[in-house]
């Protein structure tokens, strides 16, 4: 069935408060829930549904946009965008004496169904991603490649790109570095992945934050190295406690300007006490600087890399936050010491990839796409964590202790009634979610809360939606 423009659920009234991207997002959810528009349901084009409506093509554009970001449209290429809803976000009625809603199998998400981006944390806004700059510049890039371009080999990457990572860098977190210290990756994981090949740690000590990104513990077991939790607390890593367990450990990874995932970022005195330690015991840190460029008030915070007079600090940055993860690109900067050994190794395991997305990526950043990009992520993630954290808190208080640091792209609410945050997670997820459960971050079982997403939460609305599906997973396992 084909979405007919002509259609009654279609209807928008341009004399409400209401924008009218609003009500045309709104107005495709309800017909969803509905069931006046059905999983498969093509849409129409956004020219064809802007002159019925007689609205300027923009706005249904972002009103497309946003559908699409939360994954309720699926865009097809030329053949346009269809209703993509498995299962049906129909909102869970609790009403006042009905403790507990009994599970309501409409909802629940199929195994194979992508988990919805509300509250998933670590994702950029997928509706707001500037896709007409950038199919702009990769059509271009695509219709002008040189001979130098598809010849490239440079395992490092693209040198233009690393010169404006550096140009960056310099100006935004601080780094002072060369473009020749800088070595594209296949993102974070790529550059971790590299690194533990460049430096065998087999059987060496390493100083993981607790609790810390599941992903970097992994990769740790996975090069057979020890790992070392460490605690941490009101100012990050806790130094001295790692010094006790493991003095002479080879490496630490740590999360400096927005801890992960509890959000504090390593105090000053920390910094310097991790830097001596470093220094001292000839270790070497990386920088995993994620999301270090979303701070909510004040200024970015100056990098760890910034602060290294002993060039001990390998720093890693990843374009997963601030463009989109599905690119696959990061970036390390190393130390002097290391770029020798680095670059040989990269002739072997080539850890940069294609050329496509680094030519497409440079223009963006020297056409200054990237800081207005990043300027206006600011904006919409601060709106977005606060409409968040208020409907939690109007709907949640007695579950759930919200911790208010003022950066990142998620942030960690602790569960203070007698409730399993695993438990909790798994519940909410079978309703087509991908929260995360703090417990499974961390290596002690001091930790039970939630790890929550707010940037893919565009309204009011969608926090209420998602808030109210919460509550009653709180409620059926009371
Ligand atoms: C702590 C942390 N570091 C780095 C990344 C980025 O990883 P990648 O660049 O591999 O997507 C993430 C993504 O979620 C993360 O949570």
């Amino acid at each position: 069935m084909t979405a007919s423009t002509h259609d009654s659920w279609l209807h928008i009234d341009k004399s409400r408060d209401e924008p009218i991207h609003a009500q045309i997002y709104n107005r495709f959810k309800q017909a969803i829930e509905s069931g006046a528009l059905n999983h498969g349901d093509r849409v129409p084009s956004t020219r064809v549904l802007a002159s019925t409506l007689n609205v300027a093509r923009g706005t249904v554009e972002n009103a497309y946009a946003m559908l699409l970001g939360e994954g309720i449209f699926n865009a097809r290429g030329q053949a346009g965008c269809y209703i993509n809803a498995p299962y049906k976000q129909t909102a869970v009625l609790v009403t006042a004496g009905s403790r507990k809603p009994a599970a309501q199998p409409a909802l629940l998400a199929t195994a194979n169904s992508p988990p919805s981006h509300v509250f998933l944390p670590g994702s950029p806004a997928y509706d707001a991603f500037p896709r007409k700059i950038w199919s702009r510049l990769a059509s271009r890039r695509a219709r002008s490649l040189s001979a130098t371009e598809l010849s490239f080999r440079d395992p490092f990457g693209y040198l233009p790109l690393r010169q404006s990572i550096a140009a960056y860098l310099r100006l935004s977190r601080g780094v002072v570095c060369d473009a020749h210290q800088i070595c594209i990756t296949h993102g974070y994981q790529g550059a971790l992945d590299f690194l533990l090949k460049c430096l065998p740690m087999q059987h060496q000590e390493v100083w993981m934050e607790d609790p810390a990104y599941l992903f970097a513990a992994r990769a740790i077991d996975a090069a057979g190295a020890k790992r070392i939790p460490v605690p941490v607390d009101h100012e990050g890593l806790v130094i001295s406690e790692g010094i006790l367990r493991a003095p002479r450990a080879a490496l630490a990874i740590v999360t400096p300007s927005h801890q992960s995932p509890l959000g504090m970022a390593l105090s000053w005195s920390r910094r310097m006490q991790l830097l001596d330690w470093a220094g001292k015991a000839e270790a070497w840190v990386v920088e995993d600087d994620y999301d270090g460029e979303f701070r909510y008030s004040g200024y970015p915070l100056p990098s760890l890399k910034s602060l290294d007079q002993y060039d001990r600090v390998i720093y890693a940055g990843s374009f997963s936050k601030t463009l989109f993860p599905a690119l696959r690109l990061g970036y390390l900067v190393l130390p002097q010491p290391l770029v020798a050994l680095c670059q040989q190794k990269a002739q072997l395991f080539q850890p940069g990839g294609a050329i496509g997305p680094q030519l497409i990526v440079n223009d963006f950043m020297a056409e200054g796409y990237f800081s207005k990009h990043l300027k206006k992520m600011r904006a919409l993630y601060a709106e977005r964590r606060e409409i968040t954290r208020q409907t939690l808190v109007d709907h949640l208080a007695p579950h759930l202790e919200i911790n208010t640091h003022k950066n990142g792209m998620h942030f960690v609410a602790n569960i203070i009634s007698p409730h399993a945050d695993h438990v909790i997670a798994d519940q909410f997820n079978r309703y087509g979610y991908g929260i995360h459960a703090l417990s499974r971050w961390s290596a002690s079982s001091s930790h039970n809360g939630l790890i929550i997403g707010f940037t893919n939460v565009p309204n009011r609305a969608t926090a209420e939606h998602a808030t109210q599906q919460l509550l009653a997973c709180f409620q059926q396992l009371s």
